[in-house]
């Protein structure tokens, strides 16, 4: 198949999009970053599946990163990626110049609360605040029906479900599993800046949260569990765990036993990257 048609301007995807909603069609977009994966590609094929036309956009969003570093070294690899999409059929690839989601005098910010006070909002500041308003543009930007984020980042997931829910969008946000390596380490972008030795310790983060899981289901107490995990992943090198908590699975709240539907979060270092994961439990 041919690659999409890349389009760097609103107005040309607005006047796409014009045609298809004339025809009544249900439009899919699957928003990302770019240096795609079978992870990012699983969300295309699901759009494919459920949508009459897909729009996959590729931004690297600054307002997301809270470090200077990560936004300078993440991967930018548009030409592979557009090669990636070709045998996917899409209709468009948004790739949109930076004015296009922020012009000057940009000052409008996204920012979904309570969902947002852990985790990820506590070790990435501003990041949700970031990802809420970007998502908030494209959606309005794509006029989509439909959107496909990734359990891989399932506080992202929440996040996007609850400012779709309350700020009235007229879009329905669909989770999709997490892809994996056949290690069991979570594929993303930024696996790509591990070194060849770290790779063969990162799927250690998974096993151990398997692990516990199991732990879990056997009655163990989560503590115990924790730790033990904990000290695995030290030795094999992991510099920091920023968190390994248990959670409900809808509202994020902490858990100590899985009492309700509940899914294990973690987020560690290896080798100057950060890793995360969730698994249910
Ligand atoms: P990015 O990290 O590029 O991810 C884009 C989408 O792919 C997200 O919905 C993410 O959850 C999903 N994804 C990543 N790895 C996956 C995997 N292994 N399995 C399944 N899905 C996976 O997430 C972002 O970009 C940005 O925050 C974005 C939503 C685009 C806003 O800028």
């Amino acid at each position: 198949m041919t690659p999409p048609p890349i389009l760097r301007q609103l107005a040309d995807l607005r006047a796409m999009t014009a045609a298809w909603h004339r025809a009544d069609e249900s439009v899919g977009v699957v928003p990302t970053m770019g240096a795609l994966h079978d992870g990012h590609l699983s969300l295309v094929t699901a759009a494919k599946a459920k949508c009459d036309r897909v729009i996959v956009t590729i931004f690297v969003n600054p307002k997301q990163f809270n470090n200077p570093e990560d936004l300078a070294n993440y991967p930018r690899t548009e030409e592979e990626d557009a090669k990636k999409l070709a045998r996917f059929g899409i209709d468009a690839l948004y790739v949109p110049d930076p004015d296009q989601i922020y012009p000057d005098g940009f000052s409008t910010t996204v920012s979904v609360a309570g969902l947002t006070d852990v985790m990820d909002g506590v070790h990435r500041p501003g990041h949700f605040d970031g990802v809420a308003t970007v998502v908030t543009k494209l959606f309005t930007q794509s006029t989509a029906t439909d959107a496909f984020f990734g359990e891989k980042d399932f506080q992202q997931l929440q996040v996007v479900k609850r400012l779709a829910r309350d700020l009235d969008l007229p879009i329905t946000v669909h989770g999709c599993p997490t892809i994996r390596d056949i290690d069991g380490l979570a594929l993303s972008s930024r696996n790509l800046l591990l070194s060849d030795r770290a790779r063969t310790h990162a799927c250690r983060l998974h096993e151990e949260m398997e692990k516990l899981a199991e732990g879990l289901q056997n009655g163990d107490p989560f503590e115990a569990l924790h730790a033990k995990a904990v000290d695995a992943l030290d030795k094999v090198g992991f510099t920091k765990v920023e968190y390994l908590d248990l959670r409900a699975a809808d509202d994020l709240t902490e858990l100590t036993a899985p009492t309700r539907e509940a899914r294990l979060f973690a987020a560690a270092w290896l080798a100057g990257v950060r890793l995360i994961d969730n698994i249910a439990v």
